[in-house]
């Protein structure tokens, strides 16, 4: 039997994953119907460890709330500066969210109750993080699909985000996405375009059996 999807949905599933960009600066255009729930849908057919969904998506709909958002990340946004030993000034120019222009913010947080579940997580507790990672990669993926921008944002204290949106004590924050539609997707990251990185040579990620002795680590530009 013949498992491999037809060579245009092959072709449309590498396009949607070259062609995906973080975004930060969105357009007013309305959202195609029921793209939330069909991203929401994405979301919640991720991969996890132990099958656990450890997921929790906040939509956040309360303006105050969202503006209060804003508040937090601009926070951290200036404290990060403060921070970097050098290029304070060029990276306050960055753009790092998209909070004020997107239409939809939806705060993705690991679930309460997580120390119970220990199947795949006895050594690597983390693999609850990268689970909901892979859900938030499967929204990312359906909304370029969809020719909608989405950003993740991650300059935020997660206590006081988790205390802002009542959650329990055990859960916690670990993106703030920025959804909305854009005049134009990028052809490179910002941050490739503006200096502070480059895509790496494939030779330097993907080594055969053993680490090699003149293994590079990605270069820091601040
Ligand atoms: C875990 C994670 C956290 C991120 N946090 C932020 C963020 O707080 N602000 C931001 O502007 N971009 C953020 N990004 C986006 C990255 O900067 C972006 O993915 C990277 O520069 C590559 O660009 P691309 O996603 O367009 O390919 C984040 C990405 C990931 C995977």
């Amino acid at each position: 039997m013949n498992h491999r999807f037809p060579q245009d949905k092959i072709d449309a599933i590498y396009e949607a994953i070259q062609a995906r960009r973080d975004i930060r600066e969105f357009n007013q255009e309305p959202l195609p119907e029921g793209l939330m729930d069909r991203l929401f849908q994405a979301a919640h057919f991720a991969p996890s460890v132990g099958y656990m969904q450890p997921w929790r998506l906040l939509h956040i709909k309360n303006p105050k709330l969202r503006s209060k958002i804003a508040e937090l990340v601009e926070h951290e946004r200036l404290t990060t500066a403060e921070q970097l030993p050098s290029r304070q000034r060029d990276f306050l120019k960055l753009k790092v969210e998209g909070l004020s222009s997107c239409q939809e913010v939806v705060v993705i947080s690991l679930m309460h109750g997580r120390e119970a579940h220990i199947f795949g997580r006895r050594t690597m507790p983390e693999m609850d993080l990268a689970s909901a990672s892979c859900a938030i990669q499967n929204m990312w993926l359906a909304a370029r699909a969809e020719g909608v921008g989405l950003g993740w944002v991650s300059f935020f204290d997660p206590h006081a985000l988790a205390d802002l949106l009542k959650m329990p004590r055990d859960a916690t924050p670990i993106a703030i996405l920025c959804i909305g539609c854009v005049d134009s997707f990028p052809d490179k990251p910002l941050l490739d375009t503006l200096g502070w990185g480059q895509r790496l040579q494939m030779a330097d990620v993907v080594y055969t059996d053993t680490w090699p002795e003149n293994a590079k680590s990605t270069p820091v530009s601040y």
